[in-house]
């Protein structure tokens, strides 16, 4: 509905989602202002805390009493809660996923004449915190239906492109590979078998970024393994938009290897260990107790959350799936055998060749939508220096997709408003 403000007074104008309005109410003034009412909005994290309210705000006034902020027993706590979600590993609360993923790096003493391979499809930060530490990130382009890093590529440009002698993997321009991050976007495993395959010929650590990850499943022969529990590290994000969000930035860093996770502590609070001793530089990367608090509190919704997560999925899936070639759906692999475990759903991200009509369109129909990401990371300005690329599907994606509504509050109506806007998009 598009609500009119004349001069005098208000209009209502319904719409059939097709641009076209039928005048509910008619006098005729002056338009001063247009503005479309929001049906279905893209998040609404106030509607995941009221029902939670009490029991978290309790939860954060014991913090208080206690006064003890900074790291502690409810952060020991939160790792191993984490540990036992991933199967594998030891978890270390930090402050963001930034920061999990900062930390590995420096763990790894990854610095000047080293690169970092990832995609160049995903949130800033994955490729961000190489170049921090002066390294180079090296990009490999992504698959079309997965979003996620493509082993077949990977392994063409590590054959190909790279050169590997004494057991050193060097870029075409010479930098030495030191790490491959996979990131699981939108809340998908990559082909991890795969990945860790080509990556254990040349001995190098793969670092899952499990950021949009949390409690998803990964088919591994025969065995089923949890993102964050897969690659010799992991990290995950805590930020409040994710599956599992806290109340401001929040982390958690993954090592298989107990002395790096040691070392990883220490790192988090200025390499100090023991106190006012510090072999190397950290930084300050702590978790706060209040997020830990909160993320305690909402940890045992998690599973309840990603199965309506994927209740929703299934719905668009099986609306949309007539809509081909307008929209097209992402890959799902493993839904036979891990049903809503195999996939979070951080996002529901579709494609359109048309995708800002689309965008329009839903707008249109008061219908909330978001672009993860319109600009890939080779092609922003701050790695213009790298003059890499091109990668032809992070290119596409980031032309193409849209991501529609997806959180465990939508109601059922919602969730048809939007399958309905959808599939009320005009073909061409
Ligand atoms: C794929 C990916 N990696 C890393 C991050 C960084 O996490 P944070 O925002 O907690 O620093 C995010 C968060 O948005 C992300 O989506």
């Amino acid at each position: 509905m598009v609500r009119l403000q004349t001069a005098q007074r208000l209009y209502f104008f319904v719409s059939n989602c097709n641009g076209q309005f039928g005048l509910h109410r008619a006098r005729l003034y002056p338009i001063i202002l247009v503005r479309r009412v929001t049906k279905v909005p893209f998040f609404d994290l106030k509607k995941q805390f009221l029902p939670l309210r009490e029991e978290i705000l309790n939860e954060l006034a014991a913090v208080c009493d206690d006064q003890a902020f900074i790291l502690g027993a409810k952060v020991e706590k939160l790792e191993q809660a984490i540990t036992s979600l991933c199967g594998k590993g030891h978890a270390v609360g930090v402050s963001s996923g930034t920061d999990a993923e900062l930390l590995i790096l420096m763990a790894l003493g990854i610095g000047p004449g080293d690169a970092v391979v990832t995609t160049p499809f995903t949130f800033f930060s994955t490729a961000g915190c190489v170049a921090r530490l002066g390294a180079k990130p090296a990009f490999v382009d992504i698959d079309p239906g997965t979003f996620c890093l493509s082993p077949e590529k990977l392994e063409l440009f590590f054959s190909t492109k790279c050169t590997f002698d004494e057991d050193i993997l060097r870029t075409p321009d010479g930098f030495r590979i030191r790490a491959v991050i996979p990131i699981h976007l939108f809340g998908l495993c990559c082909r991890m078998d795969e990945i860790q395959a080509i990556c254990a010929r040349y001995a190098l650590p793969v670092i899952e970024d499990a950021a949009q990850a949390i409690g998803v499943d990964y088919p591994s022969s025969g065995e089923i393994k949890h993102a964050g529990g897969i690659g010799d590290f992991g990290y995950f994000s805590f930020y409040p938009t994710k599956n599992l969000g806290a109340f401001g930035d929040a982390g958690m860093a993954m090592a298989r290897d107990s002395r790096i996770a040691e070392r990883m502590k220490a790192l988090r609070n200025h390499g100090m260990a023991p106190k006012y001793q510090h072999e190397f530089v950290g930084g300050n990367f702590r978790l706060d107790s209040l997020q830990a608090a909160i993320l305690l509190k909402k940890l045992p919704h998690l599973e309840g959350w990603s199965r309506r997560r994927w209740e929703i999925a299934q719905y668009y899936r099986n609306k949309f799936v007539n809509l081909t070639p307008e929209i097209r759906l992402p890959d799902e692999p493993h839904v036979e055998q891990l049903g809503h475990r195999g996939h979070n759903y951080h996002q529901f991200v579709v494609r359109a060749t048309r995708r800002d009509e689309l965008r329009e369109h839903l707008k249109d129909c008061g219908i909330g939508t978001e672009i993860y990401y319109p600009i890939p990371l080779h092609r922003q300005k701050c790695f213009a220096y790298l003059e890499d690329g091109p990668f032809p599907e992070s290119e596409a994606a980031a032309r193409e997709v849209l991501a529609l509504p997806i959180f465990p509050e939508l109601t059922d109506s919602e969730v048809e408003l939007v399958a309905d806007g959808v599939a009320a998009f005009p073909k061409k």
